[in-house]
């Protein structure tokens, strides 16, 4: 999610402040007692010179720490970029200076700040990790890096021109492009049929309880069934019948208009909109003016399914999996075979979610896998004190969500499902970023990447960190057994923490990261994460620029004598956040989005870095980039 910089005072000299604050704080050994009783991995980082890390099962040589205009990676890796902002995509078309494109241009070729990547091989069902479809969310744009004289200063979208608007309505949404490893690199196979864009002006499909729901019509769409285009697609998921998931993470900034004349202020106030009109879109398209369009934005906010196999299939908004600022929504076939998907709403104090499917997926019929979304049941997670994980069933007519309540249909909890979670007495996170499931143990992490706003009186047994700038991740634990046997549709789980993030060697952080981590493997404000096939956690971070180091990606052990003791494989350039991280089946290709490079220059002309082209005066294009072992090898054994 893009942090709006524009009325926060130095992020910088606050944190210095709270924590110097905390250090006070702990002395009193309250909060420390709090972090002991969850039972965690090590004792606090001492700050050893030398450390271990012998036990270890990651196989490659830490990183050092590094934060300057490009990008790093451990000895004995490579890390090539693969494809980026404005790249051909077909037949015939040249490589050009990003700065010369116009939006039809910018509708054939790769998109703006990437983010989530699915693998799918090819041919399609097979293992194949020299050919597949990267499938990659293009979240924002960074317009301030994009164009001359557009500061992020809360003005710029403003300042627009129709053309600079319609080029960024084009660079957003979701691009896929094959891709082949020959002689070790990987390349854009640019002429394949399956390449496609996905942007702002793409028709989708409304399926689930929302299809042609009153409050979805709208005078381009007077039945309610079909969306023009999709908006912040942040991270994603991949289906066992071959499908991609992607997320939009609340449209909430870029609508104008004044949202007290719509029929339910409350419900977008509860969402965040503000008719700040931050892309200035609203200017040249009514559609995103809520004063003129009321529905439009009810119409954002979900997740969407896309058939990267089938380039003449229509993607699909699916409704029964909620309406929130959707992280992720990791998918798992239960052992019943029904399918279940994990989400997380990605804003402070919001909460994880999962969805049941009613149906069971058999992969023998692939018809069954058809529509197979739209009908569910929506949870919400309450995380107990007593180490209990309740998942409490967001169902029209159970508990609190009644007619009287305002929830007559199962539609009215889709559309309000953050307003039917708070009735139900959700656990609120810190921020919920991603979550994944470790293919061996079927345990579940979830990411919280930080939540400043958190108060010391609004501490939970889960969030247990006044002002945390740090993040921490948590554990998940479904009853049944391990891998394939866990029951991830049961009512109850068990949680844990995995670690709290922050620099150990500073203990008013609270950091909680195994004792002989180095002082190149802590991290900060953890974002997407991802498994390699030996189950190892690869954790890519999103706001470390703010501690004056790089963001980038960090293995761990989640199991055995190294559990919570990250190592540092790849650090970003400048501005960049790393994120979308995902492993080919073999385990030897780690796929990573370097997303927003130079975003925090004020504009283009005091860009800190031309990454990854550094040609005179080009543009800092967001990229994928490809680390793969030097000799051929899987990544980190
Ligand atoms: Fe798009 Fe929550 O990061
Ligand atoms: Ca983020
Ligand atoms: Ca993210």
């Amino acid at each position: 999610m893009r942090e709006r910089r524009i009325t926060q005072p130095d992020i910088r000299n606050v944190i210095a402040a709270r924590v110097s604050r905390r250090g006070f704080l702990l002395g009193s050994g309250t909060t420390l007692g709090a972090i002991a009783a969850q039972g965690f991995v090590g004792s606090l980082f001492a700050g050893q010179a030398v450390a271990q890390t012998a036990q270890s099962s990651l196989m490659f040589s830490e990183l050092k720490r590094v934060y300057d205009d490009t990008h790093h990676v451990a000895d004995g890796y490579n890390a090539n970029v693969v494809v980026g902002w404005g790249d051909p995509m077909k037949a015939g078309q040249e490589v050009v200076d990003v700065a010369t494109l116009d939006a039809a241009a910018q509708a054939e070729r790769f998109g703006y700040n990437c983010d989530y990547i699915a693998y799918m091989p090819l041919p399609k069902g097979s293992q194949s990790s020299d050919n597949g479809l990267l499938c990659v969310n293009n979240e924002y744009v960074s317009f301030n890096v994009m164009f001359p004289d557009l500061p992020d200063d809360g003005e710029g979208g403003a300042k627009m021109t129709a053309e600079q608007v319609a080029l960024c309505n084009m660079a957003i949404g979701h691009s896929i492009v094959e891709v082949k490893r020959t002689d070790g690199v990987w390349a854009v196979v640019q002429d394949s049929t399956y390449n496609r864009r996905f942007t702002l002006e793409t028709p989708f499909a409304i399926s689930g309880p929302l299809a042609g729901h009153d409050w979805m019509k709208t005078s381009y769409d007077p039945e309610g069934k079909m969306v023009r285009g999709t908006n912040y697609n942040c991270g994603g998921g991949v289906t066992p019948w071959g499908t991609v998931l992607t997320c939009e993470e609340g449209a909430s900034d870029t609508f104008g208009g004044d949202i007290a004349t719509t029929p339910f202020p409350d419900v977008l106030e509860r969402y965040g909109y503000d008719g700040s009109d931050y892309y200035g879109r609203a200017r040249f398209d009514s559609r995103f003016d809520v004063s003129v369009e009321p529905n439009e934005p009810n119409r954002f906010d979900w997740v969407v399914e896309i058939d990267p196999y089938d380039p003449a299939a229509m993607p699909i908004k699916r409704t029964a999996l909620g309406r929130m600022a959707h992280e992720a929504s990791t998918v798992m076939q239960n052992k019943d075979g029904r399918v279940v998907v994990y989400m997380g709403d990605d804003d402070y104090f919001e909460y994880v979610y999962r969805f049941v499917t009613e149906a069971a997926y058999d992969p023998a019929n692939p018809a069954s896998a058809k529509d197979i979304l739209d009908a569910g049941t929506l949870s919400v997670a309450v995380f107990n004190e007593d180490g209990r994980l309740t998942w409490l069933p967001l169902t029209q007519g159970t508990g609190p969500l009644t007619a009287e309540n305002g929830f007559a249909t199962q539609a009215d909890v889709l559309l309000k499902t953050r307003i039917a979670a708070d009735l139900l007495g959700a656990t609120p996170m810190d921020r919920p970023e991603d979550i994944e499931t470790n293919p061996v143990t079927g345990r579940v992490y979830a990411v919280m990447t930080k939540n400043k706003k958190r108060e010391a009186g609004k501490l939970n047994p889960v969030n247990t960190r006044p002002e945390n700038f740090w993040g921490h991740i948590v554990e998940m634990i479904p009853p049944g057994g391990a891998g394939a046997e866990a029951d991830h549709t049961a009512d109850t789980y068990t949680w844990d923490l995995l670690m709290m993030a922050g620099n150990p060697a500073d203990a008013a952080t609270g950091a909680t990261f195994h004792p002989d981590t180095t002082e190149n493997g802590w991290f900060v404000t953890p974002d997407n994460i991802t498994f390699d096939p030996k189950g190892r956690i690869f954790v890519a971070t999103d706001g470390a620029n703010d501690f004056d180091i790089a963001d980038g990606v960090y293995g761990m052990d989640t199991e055995g004598p190294a559990r919570g003791l990250p190592k540092l494989l790849f650090a970003t350039p400048e501005g960049a956040e790393a994120t979308g991280p995902f492993f080919t089946p073999d385990g030897t290709t780690l796929f990573v989005s370097v997303q927003h490079p130079a975003e925090n220059a004020d504009t283009v002309a005091t860009v800190g870095t031309r990454w990854p082209d550094f040609r005179g005066d080009n543009l800092p294009r967001p990229a994928v980039v490809a680390i793969t072992r030097i000799d051929g090898g899987e990544v980190a054994s």
